[in-house]
């Protein structure tokens, strides 16, 4: 597949967005069953998928998703165990995967528990023998199908913040992070550009008045990813969509790109 020119779609409401994510979702995870026998998915932390998780825990979705062929792997982790009500897992967890047929040992935590080393060291190992890599440029990368990501209102995307080194990575498909943001966990461990810019699919949730600054400026700044990390997800033969509500797009100016 070669790069497709990234998409915005504004809804009025957030039902209506996450009534099309979830959609999208399934179809996405019909073909790559049909295609390749399993949808390799990467799940986003924070409050924007929360109902998103909630709607795909229910019927239809609950039912007629290909769950048994899904494999599920997370973009981020803040570094606390996992029933802590601050982890990407346990949230996802508890909305969303304990409700549905996927088979347990297809599901891939960050271990959140670890030291924030081992836990990357973990996670990159998990990603060498679960998921099949491509190459781009001069390295192989995991090749997902479907990314979900979210949008901090500072411009951070998973956990690559601003002036984050882990921004520049160019060589490891994971990195520690260290960064304080509204009292969340500061210690995690994110994935990095190219291994988002190698999915297939990345589906960017945005949501509130309180994202419209950021959003306009990851969309419509010239590219500066140290200062708006989310310009760094650049997939080179996959596509990028952002779903935004009217309120997050307020301060949009050109609505088609
Ligand atoms: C995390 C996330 C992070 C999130 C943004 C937006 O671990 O916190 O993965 O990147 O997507 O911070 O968070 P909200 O959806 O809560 O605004």
């Amino acid at each position: 597949m070669k790069m497709s020119p990234p998409r915005l779609l504004i809804f009025e409401t957030p039902d209506e967005l996450y009534h099309v994510a979830a959609a999208y979702w399934r179809r996405l995870a019909q073909g790559a069953v049909e295609a390749r026998g399993r949808f390799l998915l990467v799940l986003a932390g924070g409050s924007t998928p929360q109902p998103l998780y909630r709607r795909m825990a229910q019927p239809p979705y609950r039912d007629d998703v290909p769950w048994p062929q899904t494999h599920v792997f997370w973009g981020d982790e803040r570094l606390v165990p996992p029933d802590s009500p601050q982890s990407n897992y346990g949230q996802a967890w508890n909305l969303m995967l304990k409700h549905v047929p996927v088979p347990p040992e297809q599901v891939h935590p960050i271990p959140g528990e670890l030291e924030p080393q081992e836990a990357a060291a973990a996670y990159s190992e998990t990603l060498a023998t679960s998921v099949k890599r491509q190459a781009q440029g001069q390295r192989f990368w995991p090749r997902f199908d479907l990314v979900l990501l979210g949008l901090g209102s500072d411009g951070h995307t998973a956990s690559l913040f601003p002036g984050s080194a882990a921004i520049q990575e160019k060589q490891r498909p994971v990195r520690t992070v260290h960064a304080k943001y509204n009292n969340r966990p500061a210690d995690r461990v994110t994935l990095t550009p190219p291994t988002f810019s190698s999915a297939r699919q990345i589906l960017f949730l945005v949501t509130g008045k309180e994202k419209a600054k950021a959003l306009a400026s990851v969309l419509e700044e010239e590219d500066d990813p140290a200062r708006w990390p989310a310009q760094a997800i650049r997939p080179e033969s996959g596509r990028v969509s952002w779903l935004v509500d009217r309120a997050a797009a307020r301060h949009i100016i050109l609505e088609e790109f």
